[in-house]
C-alpha cells in the first residue's frame, strides 16, 4: 500500500509518467520533494532515476533485499533493487539477457549503483559453496579495480577513471557462473599529472600507507608521499578514507580472486616502477656537436628501477635520453632534449600503468571466466564515465562524451524511437512525440569516412607537417554547415560573434549541451606514441610481467606499421559494446548529482535541471505518457493473465489475440487504457498493469489454494483408500482368525460333549457292572494306596545295614505283617549277603566252620556256648615254626586241617596222656608230644562215628570201624580243649573229602569198643571232676565212668 501511495502521491509521484502537469519545473520539483523525503529513487516507467544522497540511508538492509525479492515492480516503492530484481527475474524466468546501463555525470553515484545491483543479485540468487565462491570473486573484483582505476577528483573522492562493463553470466537456474569485465579508456594522463586538490590513482597512496616496511623495502619505496613527483610531492590523505585499510582490503580481494603471491608482488613491483619513474630527473647537457642532450641527474632512482625490473641501467638510460630514428635503411641515434626526455619518461609511465591495468582486468577475467560450453544467460552492468563539460576540454573529454553520446543513442533508439516505431508497426494510433535523435552527432564524430575521429586519424597518419591546426582546418572545411559543429571559423562564416569560443577550439552541440574542445594535444593523445627504444628496453627487462606488457618491444617483431590510434581503438571498443548492449534487454539507471559540494540534503536546482535536460528525462516521460506503459505479445500475455477469466482459463481454444480481447473485455478496463496491436497488447498506464498484476496475484493465490486443496484431497483420498484396503485385509484376516479359533473351540467342545455323551451312554449301559466291581475296585485302590504308602515309608526308614542289627519297623497294618516279616527277612538276607560278599575266604571258611559247629552242637552240648567266643585257629602247635615238629609237618604237609594237643584216655586205666593230634584231609594222626613221632595214623574212612557228652567237657569217643587196622585196639577216648572245633572240622573234612557226614552222638551214655570188648561209658556230672579234664574211672572191664563238670 505504501508503494502505491508513494507512486500516486500528487506532490511527489513515484513514477514521473503520472506527473501532472508535465513540465521541467514540475519534474524538478517532484525530484526535489522526493529528495527531501529521502526518496532518492524515482521511476519513469521502468527507468530508475537515482539522486545521490551523499549520506548513508537505511534502505539497503537485508530486510529490504527480502522486501524487493520477487516483488511486483510497480507494487513497491521505487528502488534500485526493484530494477535489479526485475532484470534478474526476466533473465532467470524469461531467458532474456539483460543489461543495466548506469549513466550520469561524475559523482552521480553510478559505481555505487552498480555495486548495489551486483550485491542485490548476489543476495537473491541461490547459495552453495561454488556459487558463493563465484559471487565472492565477482564482488571482490571491485576493490581491486577501484584501487587501480579510481582516483579522487574535484567531483568525486572515488571517481572511476575508466569505463567498466561487466557481464555476469548465469546458468539456467539463475546461479552465477562467472563473468567478463571490459574496461574502457583509462585516464592514464593522471599517472603523470593531476591538478591540485585531486589525487593520482588510489593504489599509489594505498601502497605507501598500507605496505609493510618489508614490502616497501622490497619495492625500494619510501613511505612518504612527498618524496614522489607523480604524487605532486604532497601528502593527500582523504578525510574518511583509510588508504592503509583499503590496501589490505585490496590484497584480500586479490587473494579471493585467485592471484598468487608472486603475481601480487610482480603487480606491486610494476606499480612501484611507475611511481619511481616520476622521480627520474633529467638535466640538459651539450654534446660535442653542440646539440642539446639530456642526461639522468640522479642515477640512484634509475638504478633502483632497474634492480626491480632486472634491467641494465645503461639500457634504460639510453632509452630515456636518446631515440633511434630510422631513415631509409639507416638507423640513427639522436639525443633527446630534456622536455623530450621527460615526455618519453611520462609516456613510459603512462603506458606501463595503463597496460598494467589491462593486464589486471585480464587476470581477473581469467579467474572469473566461465568454462566454455555451458549454456548461459548474461546480465551486463555498464558503469561508464558520465558526460563531462569542463572549462578546458581535451581529447579525453571528447572521447568520453562520444561514448555518452552513443549511450544516449542506445537509449533513444531503444526507448523512444523503437517505441514509436513499434506503435507504427503494430498499427496503433500514435501521435508522434518530438524527441531529439542524436545519431547526427554520433555520425559527426564516428563516421568512418568524414567523422571527426576519422579526420584525426588521417592527420596522425599523414606524412609531412602534422599539427592540430591542420586538423582543425580540415574539420572546419568538412563541417562548415553542420548544425552541431562550430568553431571560430564557422561562426565567422555565419557572422556569429562568440568570444567564448577560442581559436584553437571547436564546439560540438551534444545532446547534453554544448562542449568546447581544445584541439591542443589531440594528435599526440590520439597517436599515443611510445618511443620504440623504451618499449624495447622494457621488453629487455627480466621482470616477466613487465616484459609481457611490451610485446612490441621484441626486436624480432619490429613492425613499421603504426599501432592503431587511441581514437580508433576506442571507437572499435565502443562499437563492440554497443553491439553487445543491443543484443540485450536494457534497464536504465540514470544517476543525478544533486550538488557540486558532495553534501547531504543539498539540492541545487540548476545543476539538477541541467542533468534532467541532458539525460533527456522530459522526452522520456513524454513518450511514456503519450504511449503505453506496457506491451507484450498476445501469447505470453494470455498465458500470464488467462486465469483472470473463466472463459480463458484453463485453456483458450481460439487465437491468442481473441483470447486477450475476451479476457480484457471481461475485466472491463476503460477502453483508452488498452490498445490492441497486430501482435501485441498495449496497456497505457502502469496503474492498469498494476491492477492486472494485482488481480493475477490474487487469482494465483486462489488457484494455488485450489491446486493445494485438490492435491491435498487427492493425497488424503489415496491415503484413505490405502488405509481402507489395509483395514479390509486386516479385518478379513482377523475375522478369519477369530472364526478359526471359534471353530477350534467349538470342535473341542463338541468332542468333549461327544465324549461325555458317549461316556454317559456307555456308563448307563454298563452301570450294573460298574456297581458290582466298584467295592473291589475301591478296596483294591485303597489297598494299593496303603501298600504304596507303607513301602514308601519303609524306604524312607530302612534300618542300618549292620548285620547284627535286627531292628525292623513294625507293620502299620495287620494285613501287612506277613509281608513286613517277609520284607524284613529279605532285607536281612540281603544284608547278610552283602556282608558275606565282602568277607575274605579265610573268614568265610571260619564262619562256615562256626556254622557247622552250631548245627552240630547248638542246644545239644553245653560246651558249645563256651566255644562261641573262641576262634577256630586250627593250628595250635606251630608246626612250621617249631623245628621239633618237622616230621609231623612232613606228614601233614598241605593237607593239614587241625593240629592240637589232646589227651588220650588210657583205655585200661582211664588215665590220660598228652598226645599231639593232627587232622589232615586224609588222616587223623596221634603223635607222642616228646618224640613228635606219629603213633597212630588213622584214615578218616576208618572213623565210624564220634560220641560226646552233653556237658561242657572236652571228652570224646572216636568210634572206629571194625575193619580198620588201627581199630584193633579199639575206639579212642580223647579229651580235647577244642572239642567243638575238632569235631566240627572232622565232620567238615569228611563231608568235603568223602561226602559223608560224621555220625555224632551226644549222649550221657554210649558204648565204645575196646580190644577186650565193648565198654559202656557213662558220663556223670560231678563236682569231683577236674576242673579242666574229665576224670575217667574204670568200673569193671565193661564199664567206665567219666566224671565231668
Ligand atoms: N546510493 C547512495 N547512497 C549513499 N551515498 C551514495 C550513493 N550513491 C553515491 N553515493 C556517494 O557518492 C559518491 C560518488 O558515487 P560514485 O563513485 O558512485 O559516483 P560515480 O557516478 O561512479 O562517479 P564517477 O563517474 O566519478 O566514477 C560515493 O562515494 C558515495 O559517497
Ligand atoms: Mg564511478
Amino acid at each position: 500500500m505504501e508503494a502505491t501511495t508513494s507512486l500516486l502521491d500528487a506532490d511527489a509521484v513515484g513514477d514521473l509518467v503520472l506527473l501532472d502537469p508535465l513540465t521541467e519545473e514540475s519534474l524538478l520539483q517532484t525530484l526535489r520533494e522526493r529528495f527531501r523525503r529521502s526518496d532518492i529513487y524515482t521511476y519513469i516507467g521502468n527507468v530508475v532515476i537515482s539522486v545521490n544522497p551523499y549520506r548513508s540511508l537505511p534502505i539497503y538492509t537485508p530486510e529490504k533485499v527480502q522486501e524487493y525479492r520477487n516483488c511486483n515492480f510497480f507494487a513497491v516503492k521505487p528502488h534500485i533493487y526493484a530494477i535489479a530484481d526485475d532484470a534478474y527475474r526476466s533473465l532467470r524466468d524469461r531467458d532474456r539477457d539483460q543489461c543495466i546501463l548506469i549513466t550520469g555525470e561524475s559523482g552521480a553515484g553510478k559505481t555505487e549503483a552498480s555495486k548495489l545491483v551486483m550485491s542485490y543479485v548476489a543476495a537473491v540468487c541461490s547459495k552453495g559453496e561454488e556459487v558463493d565462491r563465484v559471487k565472492e570473486q565477482l564482488l571482490q573484483s571491485n576493490p581491486v579495480l577501484e584501487a587501480f582505476g579510481n582516483a579522487k577528483t574535484v567531483r568525486n573522492d572515488n571517481s572511476s577513471r575508466f569505463g567498466k562493463y561487466m557481464d555476469v553470466e548465469f546458468d539456467f537456474k539463475g546461479e552465477p557462473l562467472g563473468g567478463v569485465i571490459s574496461n574502457y579508456l583509462l585516464e592514464k594522463s593522471r599517472v603523470v599529472r593531476h591538478v591540485k586538490g585531486e589525487r593520482n590513482f588510489h593504489i599509489f597512496y594505498q601502497l605507501l600507507a598500507g605496505g609493510s616496511a618489508q614490502l616497501l623495502q622490497q619495492l625500494k619505496l619510501r613511505q612518504d608521499c612527498r618524496h614522489y613527483g607523480y604524487l605532486n610531492r604532497e601528502t593527500s590523505g582523504l578525510p574518511g578514507v583509510d588508504d592503509a585499510a583499503n590496501f589490505h582490503t585490496m590484497q584480500d580481494a586479490m587473494r579471493v580472486i585467485g592471484f598468487s603471491p608472486a603475481e601480487v608482488t610482480a603487480l606491486l613491483e610494476v606499480t612501484a616502477v611507475v611511481l619511481k619513474l616520476g622521480n627520474v630527473q633529467l638535466s640538459s647537457s651539450y654534446q660535442a656537436s653542440g646539440m642539446e642532450a639530456s642526461s639522468i641527474t640522479e642515477p640512484q632512482e634509475l638504478q633502483e628501477i632497474c634492480e626491480l625490473i632486472g634491467l641494465d641501467p645503461g639500457i634504460l638510460e639510453r632509452a630515456l635520453c636518446s631515440r633511434t630514428v630510422k631513415a631509409r635503411d639507416e638507423t640513427v641515434l639522436t639525443t633527446l632534449s630534456v622536455p623530450q626526455g621527460y615526455y618519453g619518461r611520462d609516456a613510459l609511465a603512462k603506458n606501463i600503468y595503463s597496460r598494467l591495468f589491462d593486464w589486471l582486468v585480464n587476470r581477473i577475467n581469467t579467474s572469473i571466466q566461465v568454462k566454455p560450453g555451458k549454456q548461459r544467460k548474461v546480465m551486463g552492468v555498464l558503469d561508464i564515465y558520465g558526460f563531462e563539460i569542463f572549462q578546458d576540454n581535451g581529447f579525453e573529454q571528447f572521447i568520453i562524451n562520444y561514448c555518452n553520446e552513443k549511450l544516449q543513442q542506445i537509449f533513444i533508439l531503444m526507448t523512444l524511437k523503437e517505441e514509436q516505431e513499434e506503435y507504427v508497426r503494430e498499427g496503433i494510433q500514435w501521435t508522434p512525440v518530438e524527441f531529439f535523435d542524436n545519431s547526427i552527432i554520433c555520425n559527426l564524430i564516428e563516421n568512418s569516412k568524414c567523422g571527426i575521429l576519422a579526420m584525426l586519424d588521417e592527420e596522425c597518419l599523414r606524412p609531412g607537417v602534422v599539427n592540430e591546426d591542420t586538423f582543425l582546418t580540415k574539420l572546419n572545411q568538412l563541417f562548415a554547415t553542420h548544425k552541431h559543429y562550430e568553431s571560430r571559423e564557422t561562426q565567422n562564416a555565419r557572422h556569429v560573434m562568440d568570444a567564448s569560443l577560442p581559436l584553437q577550439c571547436f564546439r560540438i552541440h551534444h545532446y547534453a549541451g554544448k562542449v568546447t574542445y581544445n584541439v591542443t594535444g589531440f594528435i599526440e593523445r590520439n597517436n599515443d606514441l611510445l618511443f620504440r627504444d623504451l618499449s624495447q628496453a622494457m621488453w629487455a627487462a627480466r621482470h616477466t610481467l613487465l616484459r609481457s606488457l611490451f610485446p612490441e618491444g621484441d626486436p624480432q617483431k619490429v613492425s613499421l606499421k603504426l599501432p592503431p590510434t587511441a581514437g580508433f581503438q576506442f571507437k572499435a571498443s565502443v562499437a563492440t559494446l554497443m553491439k553487445n548492449l543491443y543484443s540485450k534487454n536494457p534497464n536504465y539507471i540514470r544517476c543525478i548529482k544533486p550538488n557540486e559540494t558532495k553534501t547531504a540534503m543539498v539540492f541545487t536546482p540548476e545543476l539538477v535541471l541541467a542533468q534532467i535536460r541532458y539525460l533527456g528525462l522530459m522526452e522520456n516521460v513524454r513518450v511514456r505518457r503519450a504511449g503505453y506503459a506496457f506491451r507484450q505479445l498476445y501469447g505470453p500475455f494470455l498465458e500470464r493473465y488467462k486465469m483472470l477469466s473463466p472463459r480463458t482459463w484453463p485453456r483458450w481454444a481460439g487465437s491468442d489475440r481473441e483470447g486477450a480481447e475476451v479476457l480484457l473485455a471481461e475485466l472491463a478496463f476503460p477502453p483508452e487504457e488498452l490498445a490492441f496491436g497486430h501482435t501485441k497488447i498495449f496497456i497505457r498506464s502502469p496503474r492498469t498493469l498494476f491492477d492486472l498484476e494485482g488481480s493475477r496475484q490474487a487469482r494465483v493465490v486462489q488457484l494455488a489454494v485450489l491446486i493445494q486443496k485438490t492435491f491435498r484431497g487427492w493425497r488424503c483420498r489415496t491415503q484413505y483408500q490405502l488405509m481402507r484396503k489395509s483395514q479390509i485385509i486386516i479385518s478379513a484376516w482377523f475375522r478369519g482368525h477369530v472364526q478359526k479359533n471359534k471353530y477350534k473351540q467349538m470342535k473341542r467342545s463338541a468332542l468333549v460333549i461327544q465324549a461325555y455323551a458317549r461316556g454317559w451312554k456307555v456308563r448307563r449301559a454298563y452301570r450294573r457292572y460298574f456297581r458290582s466291581a466298584a467295592s473291589a475296585c475301591l478296596a483294591n485302590f485303597i489297598y494299593r494306596r496303603l501298600v504304596q504308602k507303607f513301602l514308601m515309608g519303609l524306604r524312607r526308614n530302612l534300618p542300618p545295614l549292620a548285620v547284627l542289627d535286627r531292628t525292623w519297623p513294625p507293620a502299620p497294618y495287620k494285613f501287612l505283617a506277613e509281608a513286613n516279616q517277609e520284607l524284613r527277612s529279605i532285607f536281612y538276607r540281603w544284608k547278610c549277603k552283602k556282608y558275606r560278599e565282602q568277607l575274605t575266604p579265610q573268614r568265610r571258611a571260619l564262619l562256615q566252620a562256626k556254622l557247622c559247629a552250631s548245627e552240630l552242637f547248638k542246644d545239644k552240648k553245653k560246651l558249645y556256648s563256651k566255644s562261641l567266643q573262641q576262634p577256630f585257629q586250627g593250628e595250635y602247635l606251630g608246626l612250621t615254626q617249631n623245628p621239633k615238629y618237622q616230621k609231623l609237618h612232613a606228614v601233614a604237609k598241605d593237607k593239614l586241617v587241625m593240629a592240637d594237643t589232646v589227651r588220650k584216655v588210657n583205655r585200661a586205666s582211664g588215665k590220660t596222656v598228652p598226645r599231639l593230634l593232627l587232622l589232615t584231609t586224609e588222616h587223623l594222626v596221634l603223635a607222642d608230644p616228646k618224640a613228635a613221632q606219629p603213633k597212630t595214623v588213622l584214615s578218616l574212612g576208618d572213623i565210624r562215628s564220634v560220641s560226646v557228652t552233653r556237658f561242657s567237657d572236652g571228652f570224646l569217643a572216636l568210634h572206629l570201624k571194625e575193619t580198620s587196622a588201627v581199630g584193633s585196639k579199639g575206639d579212642f577216648l580223647l579229651v580235647s580243649d577244642h572239642l567243638i572245633e575238632l569235631v566240627t572240622r572232622l565232620h567238615q573234612t569228611l563231608l568235603d573229602t568223602r561226602a559223608q557226614a560224621l555220625p555224632l552222638h551226644i549222649a550221657d551214655q554210649f558204648s565204645t569198643r575196646f580190644q577186650k570188648g565193648d565198654v559202656a561209658v557213662t558220663v556223670v556230672e560231678s563236682a569231683k571232676a577236674g576242673s579242666d579234664v574229665p576224670v575217667c574211672k574204670k568200673r569193671g572191664s565193661h564199664k567206665m565212668e567219666v566224671l565231668v563238670h
